[in-house]
């Protein structure tokens, strides 16, 4: 007997970066971070998870091609997972054995790995969620997170649906260092998001490997995670809140222009954002300019690829416009999308 579930996981963009590890083993951040996350219809992870007596070795392939599922990462979650299963069948004698079968899971992006586009959190998200699933697991978003935060830091925000935060937490072990819903998708459900795949090539500096370079060498940075993502958490959270879009969007682009700072900052210094990046910064300080107030914000993680927030009554001016872009300038391909109303599932 085969026994399987599947699920779909949605990409998170951040609008408070996460960059940096006080834990590199559990993941644990430097800082707290939230993201918004996106239209499972545009960028999304589907993922089903097999388990059967007759299979032999655990696998797991991704569009189409195996990949090593003896890494560290995948090992965590995978570990966690079955012993909460083990728990399960303790409490139920009943329960089918599955804890120790062989596993095997699929994943299927509909966009490209590894140039930035938040793979690794959709992919981590989609591969906890579907094992918990075939698992019966009595687990709620956020204790998942805390697994999904062990394969990929901003795994953990795509568990759930809308604004999403990462407290960083306290604990050395990391029980506390856990994503929860800001706001669901329904807050605020105006908000959208346009892609722009300034490059689907993989990025020069993986995230895990950047993000330690930072800590070690960047005095910014110091300043950063201390002074001014603690206070710009806060105000993030308010500006959901009260559904404050000039708000969101300074606060926004302040951090993501930050992060890049911090990332000028690095010894060697790393470059995520190109001369295409730079020109939806300008495209969207025009757009902002000519309406005499915000109302598109640009963030960039670690790749040049945009992620352009606007409220849907702008829909014309600001996808409008990058969409002229798209058309004018080589390498733009434009993707539209909008906050959903559920996470992983
Ligand atoms: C710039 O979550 O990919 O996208 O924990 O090492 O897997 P690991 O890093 P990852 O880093 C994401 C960094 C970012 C900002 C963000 O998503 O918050």
């Amino acid at each position: 007997e085969v026994y399987r579930a599947s699920t779909y996981a949605p990409v998170n963009i951040a609008v408070i970066k996460y960059w940096g590890k006080r834990n590199t083993t559990l993941n644990l951040p430097t800082n707290s971070s939230l993201s918004v996350t996106l239209s499972q219809d545009d960028l999304r992870t589907h993922t089903t998870a097999s388990c059967s007596s007759s299979f032999t070795d655990d696998t797991l392939s991704l569009n189409g091609s195996p990949q090593d599922i003896a890494g560290a990462r995948t090992q965590a979650c995978l570990r966690e997972l079955r012993q909460l299963r083990k728990d399960v069948e303790a409490q139920d004698p009943q329960a089918p054995k599955l804890a120790s079968m062989k596993l095997q899971i699929v994943s299927e992006n509909n966009f490209p790995t590894a140039a930035g586009l938040a793979s690794s959190a959709a992919g981590f998200a989609a591969l906890v969620r579907a094992v918990a699933d075939l698992y019966h697991l009595p687990a709620s978003p956020t204790d998942l997170s805390r697994i999904a935060r062990q394969g990929s830091g901003s795994a953990c925000r795509s568990l759930m649906g809308g604004y999403v935060a990462w407290e960083k937490g306290k604990q050395d072990d990391g029980s506390d260092s856990l994503a929860c819903e800001v706001a669901p998708a329904n807050h605020w459900p105006e908000m959208r998001a346009l892609v722009l795949v300034a490059s689907a090539e993989k990025k020069d500096v993986s995230s895990t490997a950047g993000m330690q370079q930072t800590v070690a060498t960047s005095t910014l940075f110091e300043h950063r995670a201390k002074e001014v993502v603690p206070k710009r958490m806060r105000a993030m959270e308010k500006a959901i809140h009260d559904r404050d879009f000039a708000a969101f969007a300074t606060l926004t682009m302040k951090d993501s222009n930050n992060f890049h700072a911090c990332n000028l900052d690095t010894d060697p210094p790393i470059f995520y954002m190109n001369d295409v990046s730079r020109s939806a910064v300008r495209m969207c300080e025009a757009i902002n300019f000519s309406h005499d107030k915000l109302v598109c914000a640009y963030t960039f993680d670690a790749g040049p690829n945009a992620v352009i927030y606007y409220l849907d009554e702008h829909e014309n001016e600001v996808a409008g416009t990058f969409k002229g872009l798209v058309g004018g300038v080589k390498g733009w391909e434009g993707k539209r999308g909008q906050a959903v109303k559920d996470g992983a599932k």
